[in-house]
């Protein structure tokens, strides 16, 4: 089945399907991976990396083992994003490696799956000209893995099941998680908020919200088995249950599942649009939820907000800003941008940079607009240069590391507490983790304590990261 655009971008008033029996894999394909290797690269957003845990542990349901090196996988998944174009080049590139793997080693099995394939051009261009791929399949068929791989096994042909639609939520997916102390957990699917530079909305369907009880359930489930951290995951996680006909929100939800007595609570991506007041007074009245919000800005000037589809102006995108600054103690506020929107102006720019001026963020996300087919905004004539864009954005970073390091010296001889992940990459004989706000500390302790939140004194400060001793209670 071939992904369609047309239909990608359709939403209806019908219900959502809650199916709790989608994913099976019958016995005799139980087997089918004994004594084969997988590897799955991720490319994409904290999403893509959740369903990547989740294909791992379909494929571990059928008998394949994990492969550290891609090269020597005997499968090969290349799970996908779509946000930019050079997410795609990246896959492009790889997509040519797969090739000379393929020749070398013909019996392996390369596939192709996330955001990108859903993108009917990607597919197109994968059946024209990259024939040598096995498998693709897109964000609503992950459940049915086993039977594309077992198709694709018989006939010795590529498979392509992607399908476009406004999707189902599917309750019996499998997980193996990256990390024994933190996990991602799903709380919403799809988006609806069509932002006209996105192409989210039309790869991962209509948004649709998991019902809490079975959010709760996870989260309990991993409280048993010692996990210290949760982020609860979804595009616009505070418009959380509006599409439930049960009478709950995003403020009912954290509040619920901060009651569970999980240490750390974490939640992205907040759409301003929707932040309420009550989650705000939640945010600040639980010590397990985390002071630490990644509020997306994308400009700072109201016409190009009218024209990127966001639905809140500077003025309130400000209000809400020292709202939650005043409301919830020490927090930390990350942000994303977009330089060079069709035809934004330095005068529209200079908006931007205000907004920085004024929030001074702890961090952002800064990118170069880039049209994505399909999308509302890639069909805008756009005679700004590609050289003016350029210098924008190294005039924005300039500006958003000069606050990040500021925010960041505020920490220098103070005492935090630090979730103990694993070894540093930069020093093997230091461990690393988040401080409660989300800095990255590399921090000298005991190696016992990894899995651990701990006391740390931080004794020096990087743009982006810091440097700590633990210290004992
Ligand atoms: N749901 C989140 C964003 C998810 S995409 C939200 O609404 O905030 C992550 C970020 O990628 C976006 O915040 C935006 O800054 C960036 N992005 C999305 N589409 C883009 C495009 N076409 N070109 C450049 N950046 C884009
Ligand atoms: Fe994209 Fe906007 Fe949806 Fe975020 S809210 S995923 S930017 S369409
Ligand atoms: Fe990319 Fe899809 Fe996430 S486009 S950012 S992987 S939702």
């Amino acid at each position: 089945m071939l992904p369609n655009l047309k239909e990608a971008q359709k939403r209806t008033k019908n219900k959502v399907k809650i199916i709790t029996d989608a994913y099976k894999v019958p016995e005799y394909l139980k087997k089918i991976g004994e004594g084969k290797t997988y590897h799955v690269k991720t490319y994409g957003c904290q999403m893509n990396e959740h369903d990547s845990e989740n294909i791992k542990a379909i494929l571990e349901d059928m008998g394949y083992s994990y492969e550290e090196e891609i090269e020597k996988a005997d499968l090969i998944l290349l799970n996908t994003c779509a946000i930019r174009e050079n997410a795609h080049n990246k896959v492009f590139g790889m997509i040519g490696r797969m090739k000379h793997l393929k020749e070398e080693r013909p019996d392996i099995i390369v596939g192709i799956c996330g955001c990108m394939a859903q993108e009917e051009s990607v597919t197109l261009e994968i059946m024209k000209k990259h024939k040598h791929l096995d498998i693709v399949f897109g964000t609503h068929n992950i459940y049915a893995l086993p039977f594309i791989l077992e198709n694709r096994i018989k006939s010795k042909q590529l498979q392509i099941e992607v399908e476009s639609k406004e999707g189902d939520v599917i309750e019996n997916i499998p997980v193996k998680r990256d990390s024994k102390y933190k996990a991602w957990i799903n709380i919403m699917y799809g988006c609806d908020k069509f932002c006209t530079y996105c192409i989210v909305p039309y790869t991962r369907g209509k948004q649709r919200s998991r019902k809490m009880e079975y959010i709760l359930e996870e989260v309990n489930d991993l409280i048993k088995k010692g996990y210290k951290e949760v982020t609860l995951l979804g595009q616009n996680v505070n418009a959380y249950g509006k599409d439930l006909e049960e009478d709950y929100g995003m403020s009912n939800l954290l509040e619920e599942v901060a009651k569970t007595g999980i240490e750390r609570v974490r939640f992205v991506t907040s759409h301003p649009w929707d932040f309420t007041d009550e989650m705000i007074d939640v945010i600040a009245k639980y010590d397990n939820i985390m002071p630490y919000i990644h509020l997306p800005l994308q400009s700072g000037s109201n016409r190009i907000l009218k024209l990127m589809g966001r639905r809140y102006t500077k003025e309130e995108y400000l209000t809400l800003y020292n709202k939650l600054k005043e409301k919830v103690k020490n927090c930390a506020i990350t942000t994303d941008i977009i330089v060079g929107f069709p035809n934004e102006t330095e005068e529209d720019f200079k908006e931007t940079l205000d907004v920085v001026n004024k929030c001074k963020y702890d961090g952002a996300f800064t990118f170069i607009f880039s049209p994505r087919i399909g999308t509302p905004a890639a069909r805008m004539e756009d005679l700004t240069k590609l050289e003016d864009k350029n210098n924008r954005l190294y005039e924005l970073n300039e500006l958003i590391n000069k606050y990040s390091n500021k925010a960041n010296q505020k920490y220098k001889d103070k005492v935090v507490k630090v979730l103990l992940e694993n070894t540093s990459e930069k020093d093997e004989n230091m461990l690393s983790g988040y401080t409660e706000t989300m800095k990255l500390v590399n921090v000298k302790a005991d190696k016992k304590y990894i899995g651990q939140i701990v006391d740390v004194k931080i004794t020096d400060v990087k743009t982006w990261s810091m440097d700590g001793i633990m210290v004992e209670k």
